[in-house]
């Protein structure tokens, strides 16, 4: 499952993940959450502020907390556990650590762990590192319309509510830390590197050649020291 700020790129890298990972004959799933189903679309309608509360007011937190948990469990239930009982691999925009990372702004934790309690725990969470200010840069820069949770001050929050929910092993699954800052193209080297180490043990062919180019150093030490550091944490 891949997470991050808004902006921070977990879109872009799970395609070119579920590309590189097809490349290897693997049949790969990409999806995300909100999901394509029908509470995904009512989530959206919300976070895209078409859906609003009486009288206008915000649409209550804690209901909109409940569509993501619920979505969550019928997008693991039509889409992720019938991809992987095939032999297929799933590769998530978002999951259960985003709730912990912006419900939270409004609720308390126990309440938004103890609605997703059913959902499934992945077998890697990948949080890409990017600060709210280069996330929402990227944003801008986009031209997209801003979203519920959209303002830099909320973004800082929820960089917060990540870093305490990964350091704490908030997901409940092996986390991997990738520095988002860098190149596309860089940054999905780092995932890939990640996703091998966690399901090959094994570094990526681009990773192999640089090491054999300058024997003694490994290309992503720093990377998988970090990956290894977050695990240990947990
Ligand atoms: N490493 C990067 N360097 C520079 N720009 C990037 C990088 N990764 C993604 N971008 C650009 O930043 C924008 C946001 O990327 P993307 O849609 O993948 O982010 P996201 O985390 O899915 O954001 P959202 O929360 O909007 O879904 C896009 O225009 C994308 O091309
Ligand atoms: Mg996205």
């Amino acid at each position: 499952m891949l997470e991050g700020l808004d902006g921070a790129g977990t879109t872009t890298q799970a395609a070119e993940l579920g590309r590189r990972l097809r490349a290897r004959g693997l049949t790969v799933l990409v999806t995300a959450e909100p999901s394509r189903g029908p509470i995904g679309s009512l989530i959206r309608t919300v976070l895209g502020k078409r859906l609003v509360g009486p009288a206008g007011r915000p649409f209550d937190r804690g209901a909109l907390a409940l569509l993501f948990a619920a979505d969550r469990l019928d997008h693991v239930a039509s889409e992720i556990v019938p991809t992987l009982a095939s032999g297929g691999w799933v590769i998530s925009d978002r999951y259960f650590v985003s709730s912990l990372a912006y419900q939270t702004l409004d609720l308390p934790e126990p309440f938004v762990r103890q609605i997703n309690e059913r959902a499934p725990r992945p077998d890697l969470t990948l949080f890409l590192d990017v600060p709210a200010e280069a996330a929402l840069r990227r944003r801008r820069a986009e031209g997209a319309a801003p979203e519920l949770f959209e303002d830099l001050a909320l973004q800082r929050r929820v960089a917060l509510g990540y870093r305490r929910a990964l350091t704490e092993g908030g997901g409940g699954s092996p986390v991997a830390v990738v520095d988002g800052t860098a190149s596309i193209a860089a940054v999905s080297d780092a995932v890939e590197a990640a996703i091998l180490e966690r399901f090959f043990s094994a570094r990526p062919a681009s990773e192999r050649r640089a090491a054999e180019r300058r024997p003694g150093r490994s290309v992503g030490a720093a990377g998988r020291s970090k990956v290894a550091r977050v695990a240990r944490t947990r």
